[in-house]
């Protein structure tokens, strides 16, 4: 986690760190910092807190420096708190370094340092790699700051990604990454730095992503990447397919409720160019070119973490149904440290919205060198995940700032059915009227999401009958069971009420128990069918005296006479349901947030990308 900026030009740095670092929050908000340097003088300010109690602070401060960087953190090693928040000073007061990651040999490296007569002022890893830097940087021979990181980096295990800068040299950031990532915003004669390009966007559109084990010798005029052996690397430009009105909230009051009302727009740019229903087809790049690969596939394993494994439960049901083909979906967290059998012939479909998401990366990274065939599917372009994918589909549903995950996942399900439909009609496993009838079906989605948007009020009104309830319980079953997990996790995330999401007829194997009048129990129960199965669990939670509230198809009769509440969406069939049945959950979970008073867009303890295990 942890966001970090940097710039080094012409201009006044902190407007710019102060502007990056506020776009950036959505990554960890528990603390904040820059460090400024102005004629020879290194200024370190932090606080803890949002950007916000930062911004504050500063008021009255020195803030003149044409060179400086910024950190908004999420905690990883020691509270959250001003001494922990980065950056970090060394012990002479010459270097101060920012860090996103986590260095997982600090223990013994610090000990070390200990031995040395090093005094720590943090609980933090980084404080421990920058003195261990700046130890380096003393003894050797030639002085070289660049030189000294590259040897402490060989040293260390784990996950970075930092920036550094010396009192000594007004004009260089040297910044190195592996596992958490690193854009720089090439400008003219000025250059960016940034955990991703929402900072930077609007000065430059050419930007550099840094791969792991690189370093970037940064000033206004030069940009020179190495690796760790030294070599020079010629840096390669990408141009930003990006808006900056992408980024900002356009007249919504949270980021989440905006991103909840693009869908209707994120997944027609999703399906666009790609799904043609009226000639009958899709056309995706990436599936086209490895259809062989895909069609015969052994076994399909899906690796992900959150909302994104989520999405994977739903292409478990779609692709095993549509394409005959066994498929298992994996926590990444887990595939990567268990000893999976990955055989010649799987193919492993990665999903993630930022594409940073340490576990799932190191799971693939892993499975990658193991031989087996990755297929990503990711939102943001150009992140670690993309590049490591074999071939891919992107969501192009536009940055997700909102940390709970919303438009992103429906994008996830929309390019999961088109893949799914693809290999299924190549593999000849769904007839044409069938095969028809779903493209059909999918290309009319962004019209019927518009049409549950537009009721958006009355599951307001029942977030604020429900929003004092202590625990939840979700209840699907099918092709919804997933949706279920979905709504519980997202009203967790934004509300911190308990919640459980469970397949409909589990329910009675353990969690009726908790069924009384104060329980309210969300069913899925659109038209399906599974649709009698679940009147018939509704029946269970009656008779319990549960708070039933349910998503049904309109013209259902039978389940709004169980329940106390009902929210209704268009028909659709069944193994598309899910890309419907989950907006009202997501609105549920807004309104019921929001009127708990809860930051929804940084809800506590969480950040957008885990670039941690
Ligand atoms: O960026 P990713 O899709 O890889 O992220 C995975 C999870 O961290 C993410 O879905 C998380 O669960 C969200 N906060 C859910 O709203």
């Amino acid at each position: 986690m942890c966001g970090i900026v940097g710039y080094t030009g012409p201009r006044q740095a902190y407007p710019v760190i102060l502007k990056g670092l506020k776009r950036l929050e959505y990554r960890g908000y528990d603390s904040s910092g820059v460090a400024l340097l102005h004629n020879g003088q290194l200024n370190v300010y932090k606080k803890k807190g949002k950007v916000a109690d930062l911004e504050e602070m500063m008021i009255g401060k020195s803030l003149e420096a044409t060179i400086g960087i910024g950190h908004t953190r999420w905690a990883t090693h020691g509270e959250p708190s001003d001494r922990n928040a980065h950056p970090h000073s060394s012990k002479s007061g010459r270097l101060a370094m920012i860090h996103n990651g986590i260095i997982e040999n600090y223990a013994l490296i610090k000990q070390e340092l200990l031995n040395k007569g090093y005094s720590f002022t943090s609980d933090t890893d980084t404080e421990v790699l920058l003195n261990f830097i700046e130890d380096i940087h003393q003894h050797i021979e030639s002085g070289s700051l660049e030189e000294a990181l590259r040897i402490a980096l060989k040293r260390v295990s784990g996950a970075y990604c930092i920036l550094l800068i010396d009192q000594n040299d007004p004009e260089t950031i040297i910044a190195a990454r592996k596992g958490s990532p690193l854009v720089i915003g090439i400008g003219k004669g000025e250059h960016f730095l940034a955990s991703d390009a929402s900072p930077i966007i609007e000065y430059t559109k050419e930007v550099v992503y840094v791969n792991d084990y690189e370093l970037a010798i940064v000033k206004p005029d030069e940009l020179i990447l190495k690796n760790l052996g030294n070599e020079k690397i010629t840096p390669f430009i990408t141009k930003l397919d990006m808006e900056l009105a992408a980024i900002e909230k356009g007249g919504y009051e949270h980021f989440m409720i905006k991103e909840i009302f693009e869908q209707p727009s994120t997944i027609y740019d999703c399906l666009r160019g790609r799904l043609d229903a009226a000639a009958g087809m899709i056309r995706m790049a990436g599936v086209d070119n490895h259809i062989e690969q895909l069609t015969n596939a052994n076994r399909i394993m899906i690796v992900a973490c959150g909302t994104s494994w989520h999405a994977g439960l739903v292409a478990e049901y779609i692709i095993e149904e549509l394409c005959r083909i066994p498929v298992e979906v994996e926590y990444a967290s887990e595939f990567r440290y268990r000893n999976p059998i990955v055989n010649k012939g799987d193919v492993i479909i990665a999903i993630s919205q930022s594409g940073e998401t340490a576990d799932t990366l190191v799971a693939l990274e892993k499975a990658k060198e193991n031989g087996a065939f990755i297929f990503g599917i990711v939102n943001a372009v150009g992140s670690s995940i993309a590049r490591l994918s074999n071939a891919g589909a992107y969501t192009h549903a536009g940055p997700e700032i909102g940390v709970a995950s919303t438009k992103a996942f429906t994008g996830q399900l929309a390019v999961l059915m088109m893949v799914a439909l693809t290999i299924a009609h190549h593999k000849k496993t769904i007839t044409q009227e069938r095969y028809q009838a779903l493209l059909n079906e999918l290309q009319d989605i962004p019209e019927k999401v518009a049409a549950i948007l537009k009721n958006a009020e009355a599951l307001r009104k029942m977030a604020d009958k429900y929003k004092d309830a202590s625990d939840f319980l979700f209840l699907g079953r099918g092709y919804n069971f997933p949706i279920a997990l979905e709504g519980a996790l997202k009203l967790k995330e934004i509300s911190y009420i308990h919640a459980e999401g469970y397949p409909a007829a589990e329910m009675k194997h353990g969690p009726i128990a908790l069924v009384d009048e104060n329980l309210p129990v969300v069913f899925i129960a659109t038209n399906d069918l599974y649709h009698e199965k679940i009147i018939s669990n509704m029946q269970e939670i009656k008779a319990r005296k549960g708070k039933i509230i349910s998503i049904i198809t309109e013209g259902d009769t039978t389940s709004p006479k169980l329940s106390h509440d009902y929210f209704t969406i268009p028909p659709v069939d069944e193994l598309i349901a899910p890309i419907l049945t989950v907006i009202p959950l997501q609105l549920l979970s807004y309104y019921v947030g929001i009127a708990k008073g809860i930051d929804v867009d940084k809800p506590r303890n969480l950040a957008k990308s885990v670039t941690v295990e």
